[in-house]
């Protein structure tokens, strides 16, 4: 992990504009929003699929890149007055806060734009019709049927109670859309698994895109602001419906495990066993952070 971490790093550091180019400031922004911080869960998913299908790690550099830059560009937004109203994110001021609001909305659009370029300007497949569907994938996971859906719906959900089925909607779009597809985007750069198994993959990713979010929810009512580099106990004091208001903590401890039983499951059809993919999902869900 900490190699892929390393790698992914120094690939976003490569692809993101120069500090000093012009618009200067515009630049430094979408920089501090993407470098240095956070866990790197969507592009280690996307190695961890790409490894599975055989895939050049040159080009899931690329893929993993996209999808962090759609993943930061979503938690600019996330965090602006208009939605969370959040003052810190991986142990910073948040982006509106260290720069501007107007600079938070021009860096969520430039890196949402950087992130289709980075997966079009190179050949990212043997299959030219792969690199289609990457693209098709990428933009249906962040459009109004996937992340920025599941937010539209995070914000007219707020001061409401949800339904479970409600609540399930609600987060495998605004989170586990775009974590399922970093792991189809990483597959996809590669040529080695069948339809079949790229199915499973899928359904894993599917799986371990909605856990992600529910201990999310179980964190930020668990852990403190120091080990998040988040402000926790947000979700309370914003009366955001989640899993832990729904299920209660251990009822959503239990709910995430579960989840990654389904996950881990898909994987066994896998080759490799689903390799790197199986110590991804564990993570997901144990994790403290
Ligand atoms: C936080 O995502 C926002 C959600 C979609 C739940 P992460 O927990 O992956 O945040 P970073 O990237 O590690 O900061
Ligand atoms: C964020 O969900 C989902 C997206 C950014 C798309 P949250 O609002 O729960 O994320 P945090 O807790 O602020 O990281
Ligand atoms: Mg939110
Ligand atoms: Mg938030
Ligand atoms: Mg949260």
């Amino acid at each position: 992990m900490l190699d892929r971490q390393d790698r992914i790093e120094k690939t976003l550091n490569a692809l993101l504009p120069a500090a000093e180019l012009a618009p200067a400031r515009l630049h430094a922004a979408m920089r501090y929003a993407v470098l240095g911080g956070g866990k790197r869960v969507r592009p280690l998913l996307a190695y961890g699929a790409g490894e599975l299908s055989g895939a050049d790690p040159q080009r899931v550099d690329r893929a993993a890149a996209a999808v962090e830059m759609i993943h930061a560009y979503s938690l600019v937004h996330d965090d602006l007055p208009c939605m969370d109203d959040d003052v810190l994110r991986r142990g910073k001021p948040t982006v509106h806060l260290e720069f501007d609001e107007a600079t938070a909305l021009l860096v969520g659009d430039s890196l949402h734009s950087l992130a289709f370029q980075v997966i079009s300007e190179q050949s990212m497949a043997d299959n030219a019709q792969h690199q289609v569907e990457m693209i098709e994938f990428l933009a249906r996971a962040c459009g109004s049927r996937g992340m920025a859906g599941g937010q539209a719906i995070d914000l007219e959900a707020t001061g409401k109670t949800l339904a479970v089925t409600e609540l399930e909607f609600m987060h495998v779009h605004k989170t586990g859309a775009l974590i399922r597809a970093s792991v189809a985007l990483g597959a996809r750069c590669g040529d080695a698994m069948s339809q079949a198994q790229f199915k499973e993959l899928d359904r894993f990713g599917k799986f371990i895109g909605l856990a992600f979010q529910v201990v999310d929810d179980v964190l930020d009512a668990q852990s403190s602001t120091a080990t998040l580099g988040k402000t926790a106990g947000k979700d309370a004091k914003n009366n955001k419906p989640t899993y832990v208001s729904a299920l209660g903590l251990e009822g959503a401890r239990k709910f995430a495990a579960e989840l990654r039983d389904d996950a881990l499951r898909a994987l066994d059809a896998l080759p490799q066993n689903g390799g790197q993919l199986r110590p991804l999902a564990d993570f997901i869900v144990l994790r403290r952070f």
